[in-house]
């Protein structure tokens, strides 16, 4: 099946035709969709209902092994009973609107940082796949950054000054920042990753940033000077000219690669209006392509 994309914005992200991704099992469409994520990092698909066990075997098929410990994940079960399906609401496990303190809301209104997810593990988050179930009446957006662009809009000596720099990424310093507090137990089990600031794409060729709110300090460097220089490249990365802002519409599905953006939720009632998604995330392992 021939696919096309309908490119979002100049830089990057792109809306695919029409195509139901629970059928798609050929290797030539899945390489299609594969060369796409590499071109545009976001791809957006309409009408894609899909059950939690259709999203769960798609995302398999389309990127290989899951990622069961992204996000809120970190804190507490879920009430779909598979890690590998993360609870993207602000619904708990009675199917209620969750209360303004309860400390998973805390956790979901953390998506409102820029970040990558799962950048404070080893192996990280690859591909995301957002499958939007209940969409509230409000806009509830997402915003998407490319961090390909970003670095290609660097000056050269800012380049020479970040290369072979390494980043040390932790929740509990994201959260933290936040006023959000963790008991011993998870400081403990939350140890945070390291990732190399820029990386290069062997599939495209292209540079990247790697950044997230998660981000904490730069390990070659002094802890202000390291952080500093972060900040600075958030900001950088954020500009409105690397930026797209997804509207969902019901049964949108939405498709990131963690390693060349960043996303934030944007703020809605959300005490005042359900909004319910589903995620699926791939581990940023070597992929092997089945025969
Ligand atoms: C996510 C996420 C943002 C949103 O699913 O990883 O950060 O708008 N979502 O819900
Ligand atoms: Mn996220």
């Amino acid at each position: 099946m021939s696919v096309t994309f309908t490119p979002l914005t100049p830089v990057f992200g792109a809306v695919v035709s029409p195509i139901d991704l629970r059928q798609v099992r050929d290797r030539d469409t899945l390489m299609q969709l594969r060369e796409g994520m590499d071109k545009y990092a976001v791809l957006v698909f309409r009408n894609q209902p899909f059950t939690n066990e259709e999203q769960l075997d798609f995302a398999q098929r389309f990127d290989g092994q899951l990622h069961a410990k992204t996000s809120v994940a970190v804190l507490a079960k879920n009430r779909f009973g598979n890690e590998a399906l993360t609870d993207i609401s602000n619904v708990n496990a009675q199917g209620d609107i969750m209360a303004a303190n309860d400390r998973l809301r805390a956790s979901t209104v953390s998506n409102r940082l820029w970040h990558t997810d799962a950048s404070f593990e080893n192996p990280a988050g690859r591909y995301s796949m957002l499958s939007a179930r209940v969409v509230p009446p409000v806009r509830a957006d997402t915003e998407f950054a490319d961090m390909r662009a970003a670095y290609d809009a660097l000056d050269e000596a800012t380049r020479q000054t970040l290369e072979g720099l390494h980043v040390f990424h932790s929740i509990v310093y994201s959260r933290h920042v936040l006023g959000f507090e963790f008991s011993e137990e998870e400081r403990a089990r939350l140890k945070g990753a390291v990732h190399p600031l820029v990386r290069e794409l062997t599939s495209t060729g292209r540079r990247s940033l790697y950044l997230a709110s998660h981000a904490q300090h730069i390990e070659e460097m002094p802890i202000p000077e390291g952080r500093l220089l972060l900040r600075d490249l958030m900001e950088h990365a954020t500009q409105p000219q690397f930026t797209y802002r997804h509207e969902w519409l019901p049964q949108d599905l939405v498709i990131w690669d963690n390693r060349t953006t960043m996303h934030r939720a944007r703020p809605f009632e959300d005490k005042k209006h359900r909004r319910e998604l589903c995620r699926t995330t791939t581990l940023d392992l070597p992929f092997e392509i089945a025969a």
